[in-house]
């Protein structure tokens, strides 16, 4: 590799824009740096706008006065722009999943995955798509998302009487700077799951740098400044940059599924939700599920000031979270969990780039390896959080809406929600709950199709492959019959 170190007028110009925005600090080890690291830091900083870095650090981390004092109203979403399964006559669900069939089969429909997540709480290095959550075919979460994919278009193809290699649901799956490589070569190393590798589309979300609890900018180390994925609201800025929206474009996909990568249950390009979404006609879709108590970590769907939003769990007044319904005690009055499953009409996403900056920056305030300044660079380990990473939230964008361009469906928790956050043995959203979530799941479908299941001391279900069965359909050839093995 030649290293085309920056011309000196280069880095005058550079290092002028970054004094000028009083983040000069990053330059400080910069002449005792080897060329390739020059180089390197060259790029890195001349990635990013300090003017721009400065502003919305200063808005995260101190909203405008008249916002604070701006009075909000917060509503649970009213019944106009909302539906559930649960309460949905079969003949409206049969009519969505047709629909939604018939618009995979004319392959107007695409998936994207977010999975830029660095998963910590999990505490697993790997990205998270990659883990294995103890089901007898140890088939990872990607795998399994995969094999629902690959499912969904066999369906479609059927309904349409078309044959199956002519249906694609291209899948984007958008990743970040340290899940990037490794899921490449997951993805590599499994073949691409059975999918055809050209309608697997993996991209890389942006980055941020960090920030000190005094507003500069940090270095991780004396060449490299220290930055973390924008959030998986920067999904709207990649699909861009990365050119998935032209992707799209071009493969006439007029409808997507957007998702998060921790949740085993997760209905991928579920034709129900596409039907759903499509036939209301508007631009931004999502799925919820009850809400389990006041504490659970989930956000909320509401209508704040009349529009669609969510408050997330890190921001809700904890006693506005435990209100109950007047007429009926012990029900939450905002119960509509967020469960990350949105749905966007393509004409939508086309208008990203008129307002993808606009949205604001939240702040986690985080503990940052730090490169100390005063003491030759020597990176430090904070013991307490000692500065922040902006995020931008993939439902930020929802307020720009009117009610009447969003809708809201409720779904089973126990079918499509099931997430993975953290370690085993929390006994909360960890791997054991994942794993025994899919085997109840199994359960339920083969005993609704009339099959007797004999299940071995401690097993808590069988686990159905999502290429036997996408939603519980197709096992009608069980009935009467007796299951023994732990997986089919
Ligand atoms: C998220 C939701 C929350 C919801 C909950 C349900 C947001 C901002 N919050 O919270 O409202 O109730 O899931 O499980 O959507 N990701 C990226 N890039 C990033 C950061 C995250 O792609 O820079 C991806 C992760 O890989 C993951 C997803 O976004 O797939 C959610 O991230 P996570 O941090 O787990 O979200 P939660 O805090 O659990």
């Amino acid at each position: 590799m030649t290293i085309t170190e920056p011309t000196p007028e280069q880095l005058a110009a550079l290092k002028s824009k970054y004094e000028a925005a009083g983040q000069g600090q990053v330059f400080t080890f910069y002449d005792s740096l080897s060329s390739e690291e020059k180089t390197a830091l060259y790029k890195q900083l001349a990635a990013f706008d300090p003017d721009y870095i400065n502003a919305i650090a200063a808005k995260a981390l101190a909203p405008p006065a008249n916002d604070a004092a701006k009075p909000s109203s917060l509503e649970p979403l009213p019944d106009s722009a909302r539906a559930s399964i649960l309460d949905s006559s079969p003949d409206d669900i049969a009519r969505w999943y047709g629909q939604g069939l018939d618009l995979i089969a004319a392959n107007k429909v695409g998936v994207v995955l977010m999975a830029g997540g660095q998963g910590t709480r999990l505490g697993s290095s790997a990205p998270k798509g990659c883990f294995d959550i103890g089901l007898p075919s140890s088939k990872s979460l990607f795998q399994i998302q995969a094999e629902r994919i690959r499912k969904i278009e066999e369906l479609a193809a059927a309904k349409a009487g078309v044959p199956a290699a002519s249906v694609s649901v291209p899948w984007y799956v958008m990743t970040s700077g340290p899940t990037r490589g490794p899921t490449e070569a997951f993805f590599r190393e499994k073949q691409y799951f059975g999918l055809r590798p050209d309608n697997v589309f993996i991209f890389e979300q942006g980055v941020l740098p960090c920030i000190s609890n005094d507003g500069k900018i940090l270095l991780e180390s004396r060449g490299r400044v220290a930055v973390a994925p924008d959030g998986n609201g920067g999904i709207y800025n990649a699909l861009v940059a990365s050119g998935v929206l032209d992707d799209m474009k071009r493969r006439g996909v007029e409808h997507v599924h957007a998702y998060c990568v921790d949740n085993c249950l997760v209905r991928v390009a579920d034709p129900v939700f596409i039907g759903f979404s499509a036939a209301a006609g508007v631009d931004i879709a999502t799925k919820v599920v009850r809400k389990r108590n006041a504490a659970e970590s989930v956000g909320l769907i509401v209508a704040k000031n009349g529009r669609p939003d969510v408050v997330e769990y890190s921001e809700i007044d904890p006693a506005v979270a435990a209100e109950e319904e007047p007429d009926q005690p012990g029900v939450l009055r905002f119960r509509a969990a967020n469960i990350v499953n949105h749905y966007y009409s393509v004409a939508f996403l086309a208008t990203i780039p008129q307002w993808a900056k606009s949205l604001p920056h939240h702040v986690a305030r985080k503990k940052i390896p730090y490169a100390d300044l005063d003491n030759g660079g020597e990176t430090v380990k904070p013991a307490k959080p000692n500065g922040i990473k902006l995020e931008q939230f993939v439902f930020d964008v929802f307020p720009q809406l009117e009610l009447s361009r969003f809708a809201c469906l409720e779904v089973r928790r126990e079918d499509e929600f099931s997430p993975l956050k953290n370690a085993r043995g929390t006994g909360e959203d960890d791997p054991d709950t994942s794993r025994k979530d899919i085997l109840e799941q199994g359960l339920r479908w083969l005993q609704a199709a009339g099959a007797e299941v004999q299940l071995a001391e401690g097993q808590p279900g069988v686990e159905v492959s999502p290429l036997l069965s996408y939603g519980g359909e197709g096992l009608e050839k069980y009935k009467g019959q007796t299951i023994t093995s732990a997986a089919l």
